[in-house]
């Protein structure tokens, strides 16, 4: 089928309205959040239900054109981008928005793939129940982006990530047959699970097209406190504390260095810092429970001046108000915007166990440093998960476009194998997509990778779904 019978057909099924073919109108969708990767499209298409979804797939499959699902765009990997020169669509997902229904007697919501995280969580709110998955992208990631970078965000400490969260999923798979699984029992044994196997899988299995989701109970009163420390260790020594004075109701543990918090002053207009003095390390914690506020408040207190008189922290300040908690956050969510807003880093979502994590940042920092002449590491992220965005920010003197690309990768593969050589994993959060496939097959055992490409050969046999993305090919000299 040529280009001009296949984008008239994709016409018939969505309309005009649905279907984008212009430069300009494609365009903000080519490249991913981070700038790494722009794609090639034949068109952007918009349906607004699953018989379209299902329709467009069917005639992409008979046309051989690849499908490249996409929600927000603020995927950290370019999955949501096609691959250059592939010929593709995007099929956007952000017109199927709707919330579908709540069930409070239940603790469950479905959504439709498009719908905006801030969006189900004002939905869940609204009945006295909470979602809770939360990332600096809230008010753009969408529900089917979510669930197929398996996102985590900053309460996976207590709630897990999106996989956790997830009873149930709908999907149009590579044939276009549609799995109704939009089931929200909390035990189900009837087998493999593929509402598991698409969580993660980033849209290289299917679309998803609707979600139920697990709620909790609503919480509404919050502690959250910033606390400037002197070290990695100290601040994981201060989790445990925190835990033992407030049990579970340590919701969030993020490790914020200077450096981090320097290019956040600099760059995001409005933010202040939330201490007088410097101090190498700062942690941002949140703590929720159903109980009075003021016990909340009063436990953190105590733990905080604890660790105090045990020289753990050096100073901290709780929230007064839910303004400046909100202004807590906001320094923590637009780290990435502003470490973007500064120049080229190669970043690493690297993940390790929790309790290494501490001596891992350390070491690593300091042997990426001495490796790399005139880098500097920026690591910040989900101490509790034992997840650090282990960023190396290009010397600051150069072109900094062509350090990333011509050291960039030796930077990763160096950063990779230390976090190898402790157990850990290149990829906590963000997943593969296309930025970290080299590397994934690089140091992936490759019983897995067989694995992997064993379930992609099966379900998606013609190989239309988001190529180039997570999947490594078994010769390595192919994949980008
Ligand atoms: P997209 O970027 O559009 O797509 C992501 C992947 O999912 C692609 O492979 C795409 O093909 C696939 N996909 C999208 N929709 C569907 C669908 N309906 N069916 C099948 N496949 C689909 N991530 C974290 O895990 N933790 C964080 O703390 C975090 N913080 C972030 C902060 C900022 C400021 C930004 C910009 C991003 C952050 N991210 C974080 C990354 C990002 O928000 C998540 O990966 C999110 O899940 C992507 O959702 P999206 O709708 O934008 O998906
Ligand atoms: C975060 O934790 O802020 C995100 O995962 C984004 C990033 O790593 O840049
Ligand atoms: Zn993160």
């Amino acid at each position: 089928m040529d280009d001009r019978s296949f984008l008239d057909g994709l016409t018939d099924i969505v309309g005009p309205s649905g279907i984008a073919t212009a430069a300009a109108d494609l365009a903000p969708w080519l490249t991913d959040w981070r700038e790494r990767v722009t794609g090639d499209a034949l068109a952007l298409v918009s349906p607004k239900n699953v018989g379209q979804v299902q329709a467009i797939v069917r005639l992409a499959s008979e046309a051989g054109v690849v499908i490249v699902p996409q929600g927000g765009n603020t995927g950290m990997v370019a999955g949501g981008v096609p691959c250059p020169g592939d010929r593709a669509i995007l099929l956007s997902l952000r017109k199927m928005n709707a919330i579908r229904s709540i069930d409070a007697a239940d603790n469950s919501l479905t959504a439709e793939a498009g719908a905006i995280l801030s969006n189900v969580h004002a939905a869940a709110e609204e009945h006295g129940r909470r979602f809770p998955l939360s990332l600096g992208a809230k008010d753009s990631a969408t529900i089917g982006g979510l669930i197929a970078t398996n996102a985590g965000g900053t309460q996976v400490l207590r709630f897990g990530s999106m996989r956790n969260l997830t009873l149930g999923v709908e999907a149009v798979l590579p044939d276009g047959s549609l799995f109704e699984g939009l089931s929200t029992l909390r035990k189900d044994n009837r087998g493999y699970d593929l509402r598991q196997l698409l969580a993660g899988s980033e849209g290289t299995l299917g679309i998803i097209t609707a979600a139920s989701l697990k709620l909790i109970p609503a919480a509404p009163h919050r502690t959250v406190a910033w606390i400037g420390l002197g070290s990695a260790s100290d601040a994981l020594a201060l989790l445990r504390l925190l835990e033992s004075e407030v049990g579970d109701a340590v919701e969030s543990f993020e490790l914020v260095p200077q450096a981090a918090l320097e290019l956040v002053l600099k760059h995001i207009p409005g933010t202040r810092a939330p201490l007088a003095g410097e101090h190498r390390w700062n942690v941002l914690t949140e703590l929720r429970s159903a109980s009075d506020p003021e016990d909340l408040r009063s436990q953190c207190e105590s733990g905080l001046a604890g660790a105090l008189d045990q020289g753990l922290i050096a100073d901290a300040v709780i929230a007064e108000s839910e303004g400046q908690a909100e202004a807590f956050w906001k320094i923590r969510e637009v780290i990435s915007e502003a470490e973007r807003a500064d120049g080229r880093a190669a970043k690493h979502d690297v993940s390790v166990p929790v309790s290494a994590m501490p001596r891992f940042i350390e070491d690593a920092t300091q042997a990426v440093e001495d490796r790399f002449a005139g880098t500097r590491v920026v690591a910040f992220g989900h101490l509790g998960d034992g997840n650090v965005h282990f960023n190396v920010r290009a010397p600051a003197s150069g072109d900094d476009a062509k350090w990333l690309a011509e050291t960039g990768p030796q930077v990763s593969s160096f950063v990779h194998d230390l976090t190898h050589g402790v157990g850990g994993s290149l990829s906590a959060e963000h997943g593969i997509g296309q930025l970290k496939l080299s590397e994934f097959a690089r140091v992936t055992d490759p019983t897995l990778l067989s694995a992997l490409r064993a379930i992609k050969q099966a379900l998606d046999p013609r190989g239309i779904m988001n190529p180039g993305k997570l999947v490594p090919l078994a010769n390595p000299d192919d994949n980008p």
